[in-house]
């Protein structure tokens, strides 16, 4: 099972628009995709349940070691997609969660027994970097950053890489790895340039070429509970949103899921545990087409 969380620091980044499309676009393709909201916010549980709370088992029962995950697992309208889901119990949860023992791992051992079950794991973080989010680093094996290119984008980012670089060292989980950084919410203006090119010269290659441009169509969604690439399929951010898949699942592309570790950080490079590939910093300044 390919598991992947998307996570970035800060809020409103276009993390949860992401995970959705990603989930929806992989079970699309036929892989058995299961989205875990990881959010006590339940913004992607309530479009995955077409608007409604969602019922208790959540995944804060199955942290807590109160139910298996496979029970708090439901089907959802997509054929091939499933929802483990989250509301803001999840906070509640978290605060007991701090006194049990093997806190930070109780994630990856609830996935332990389902990992046969799906193809694909999407999971959708919390903007802050809690026990919740720690959890989920430890069961993942690759994180996609969205960064949103209208605010002070490039800030949360040292941080991410802070607990992506504890986790590999702490929490045992060597082979987490910063999959790829995505640009959302993206105009056609100099500000949105000036971004880009930031970041592809702190971050070389690690900066997929797909964009998300901004685009009322993606708010008009969410407002129905769909996502984009249910309700305007053709808009600009769907289409966008496919190319990033296809970048995710690296079609066609050796390069992008042959690194096997390299941390975020335009620093990652010179660390003696970077994987080859990808390296931060290689491409410094590069710019990649798209
Ligand atoms: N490409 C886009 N164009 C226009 N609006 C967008 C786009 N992507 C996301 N949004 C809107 O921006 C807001 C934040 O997006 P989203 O919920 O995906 O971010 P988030 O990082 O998950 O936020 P949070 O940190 O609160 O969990 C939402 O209202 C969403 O509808
Ligand atoms: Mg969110």
């Amino acid at each position: 099972m390919r598991r992947i969380a998307v996570m970035q620091a800060k809020g409103g980044s276009g993390k949860t628009t992401t995970a959705l499309c990603l989930a929806v676009g992989m079970a699309r393709r036929g892989l058995r995709t299961l989205l875990v909201d990881a959010d006590s916010q339940g913004n992607a549980s309530l479009t995955m349940l077409d608007g409604r709370p969602a019922d208790p088992p959540t995944l804060g029962n199955v942290l807590l070691g109160q139910v298996d995950a496979v029970d708090a697992v439901r089907p959802t309208r997509i054929e091939g997609l499933d929802l483990m889901p989250a509301d803001a119990r999840l906070a509640d949860a978290a605060l007991l969660l701090a006194d049990q023992i093997g806190r930070e791992h109780r994630f990856r051992r609830a996935l332990d027994p389902i990992e046969d079950d799906y193809d694909a794991l999407v999971v959708d973080c919390p903007p802050q970097l809690s026990l919740v989010t720690v959890n989920v680093l430890a069961g993942v094996g690759e994180v996609v950053v969205p960064v949103d290119a209208g605010i002070y984008a490039v800030s949360g980012l040292g941080q991410l890489n802070q607990a992506v670089a504890d986790v590999r060292e702490y929490l045992g989980n060597k082979s987490l790895r910063v999959a790829g950084l995505v640009l959302t919410r993206t105009h056609a203006n100099r500000a949105t340039r000036d971004i880009g090119e930031q970041l592809r010269a702190a971050y070389g290659p690690l900066v997929y070429s797909a964009s998300i441009p901004h685009s009322v169509k993606v708010e008009e969604a969410h407002a129905r509970n769909l996502t984009v690439l249910e309700f305007a399929p053709t808009s600009a951010p769907a289409r966008a949103y496919l190319e990033l898949l296809s970048e995710v699942l690296g079609d066609g592309d050796q390069q992008r899921t042959g690194n096997p570790g390299a941390p975020l950080g335009p620093d990652a490079a010179d660390r003696p545990d970077a994987g080859p590939g990808r390296r931060p910093g290689r491409a410094r300044g590069g710019r990649r087409a798209g």
